[in-house]
């Protein structure tokens, strides 16, 4: 099992000034910050990076929604780090999420639900590869 795990601030919390809060609440819980950069997708980028997706009736405003304005992409690092970050951040409907989870506390709705965790330990090597350079991770 891999202790690594991808995440990204989304938009919405980027915009209603969370970023600092939900940073703070991750490092609290223990995850060393291996790799961090704010920056802004593109829409191509974000449809990219959603590619999963691509069939779902969600997806292009999931996409118009993750290229509306910068968010913050990290690699985190702890023990079940992917299934650990999962709990942590809650739901994906953040209606449906744990209190006291990041999407509980800053999520907007079901469609603008704050923060990204990966759901594999495959997913969080390809994702966080989709952002950082193996340079950029503290070793
Ligand atoms: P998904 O990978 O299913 O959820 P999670 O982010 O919890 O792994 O979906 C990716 C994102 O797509 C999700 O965070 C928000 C958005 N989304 C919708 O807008 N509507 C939906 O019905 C679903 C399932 C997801």
């Amino acid at each position: 099992m891999s202790n690594r795990t991808f995440t990204m601030i989304k938009p919405d919390a980027m915009k209603n000034g969370h970023a600092g809060a939900i940073l703070d609440r991750i490092i609290k819980e223990g995850y060393r910050v291996v790799a961090l950069k704010m920056t802004k997708l593109s829409a191509e980028k974000a449809g990219e990076f959603y590619a999963v997706h691509k069939a779902r009736p969600f997806y292009g405003e999931l996409v118009e929604f993750m290229s509306s304005g910068p968010i913050i992409a990290a690699i985190l690092e702890k023990e079940n780090a992917v299934s650990a970050f999962r709990t942590l951040i809650g739901a994906t409907d953040p209606a449906k999420a744990d209190e006291g989870t990041i999407r509980k506390l800053f999520a907007t709705s079901l469609g603008e639900n704050a923060i990204h965790g990966s759901d594999s330990d495959e997913n969080a090597a390809i994702e966080g590869a989709f952002f950082f350079s193996g340079l950029e991770e503290v070793k």
